[in-house]
């Protein structure tokens, strides 16, 4: 059994990178093909030709149609069959499965489950995007060798930053700061304040903090695989709580988790933030900064799929900061049991590979 919930928006690819080119891709383990119409209309088909399994991708776009490049059948974009080369009657099998996009926040948004469930309005919001005051980094993309849930217990863990992120945005400060773990119904949140402390860096080169700070990190995690992190820090004199972040320093940081197969993702992500919100340098340097962050993140998640993989084993060890981690995998677990009509409880969740 898989651990993808279909029935879920997931971003397919980023907007500037569809267009009249055929792109092939892999999502939740099924081979799609990416265009658009001559209308500018971004279009989904399964990438496999009903007759011999070919490939559509390696094909042709003709008008807003797809010829397979073996033996020339055509396509629409609803994925019906409208022509077979040498015959006049379309055997009724010869269709493929087309599938529901959106597009939002210069991404393109694909529904991989029941496309009469496909509501727009599902699609996470991302808060302050496009707002004046607000800059925004989008378009980013690395491809992760691991499973999507070994990540996303990466996204939720704020105890590794210290150890894998040495070179980028760890530091000591806030070790030992307690982690608490809220839950909603498709959501975990996972959050600290630290309170009365010194600007990170980023704070002393980006503000005019004249002091002490009290700084946040809430870590979200959107059912199914959408991470966010608000992150930031106002004068310590204000009280830490919601009502005054935007008075501070802040950054939304999004990571759109699209599993490709079993044991490999699309990382999409974007950034946004209220300082420097229209400097071109800036936004160079939250790039760099970001992937350079991500890569680190990557490298260790890498080399875990690896070892899960050897071993057929997950974790053999559960300890505190696994709390938000675990109960991702719980609710990941529930959802994808009711999408497949099962009523067995939660597998034993310390055991097994993701
Ligand atoms: S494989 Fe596509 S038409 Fe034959
Ligand atoms: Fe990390």
């Amino acid at each position: 059994m898989s651990d993808y919930i279909r029935n879920a928006w997931y971003v397919a690819a980023w907007t500037k990178d569809i267009g009249r080119q055929l792109v092939s891709r892999r999502i939740l383990g099924e081979p799609i093909v990416f265009y658009r119409r001559e209308d500018g209309a971004p279009v989904a088909l399964e990438d496999s030709c009903p007759h011999k399994l070919a490939p559509l991708s390696v094909g042709e776009l003709v008008g807003d149609e797809v010829q397979c490049g073996y033996h020339g059948m055509t396509f629409n974009c609803s994925g019906a069959c409208t022509r077979v080369p040498g015959q006049t009657k379309v055997p009724p099998s010869a269709k493929v499965r087309s599938y529901p996009l959106v597009e939002r926040y210069n991404a393109v948004w694909i529904w991989m489950g029941d496309a009469a469930l496909a509501d727009p309005d599902a699609i996470v919001d991302v808060p302050r995007y496009g707002e004046s005051g607000w800059g925004v980094v989008d378009g980013q993309y690395l491809h992760f060798p691991t499973h999507y849930l070994n990540i996303t217990d990466n996204l939720v863990d704020p105890a590794h930053t210290t150890y894998v992120h040495k070179k980028t945005i760890g530091g000591a400060g806030g070790e030992d700061v307690g982690v608490k773990v809220e839950q909603g119904d498709r959501q975990v949140l996972a959050y600290r304040w630290i309170k009365d402390d010194e600007p990170v860096p980023l704070f002393k080169k980006m503000g005019n903090f004249s002091g002490p700070v009290n700084r946040w990190q809430y870590y979200y995690l959107f059912m199914p695989s959408v991470s966010c992190v608000d992150f930031g820090g106002i004068d310590a004199e204000l009280e830490p709580v919601e009502e005054n972040k935007d008075r501070g320093l802040r950054s939304y940081s999004f990571n759109f988790l699209t599993p490709e197969t079993e044991s490999t993702t699309h990382y999409f992500w974007l950034h946004v933030r209220n300082y420097h919100a229209d400097d071109a340098k800036v936004d160079a340097e939250v790039v760099e900064l970001m992937t350079l962050t991500f890569t680190e993140d990557l490298d260790i998640l890498e080399l875990v799929q690896k070892e899960q993989e050897r071993t057929g084993i997950r974790e053999r060890t559960r300890l505190g900061i696994d709390n938000a981690p675990a109960r991702i995998r719980r609710m990941v677990e529930r959802l994808v049991a009711a999408e497949q009509g099962q009523t067995e409880g939660p597998r034993d969740d310390a055991q097994g590979v993701a």
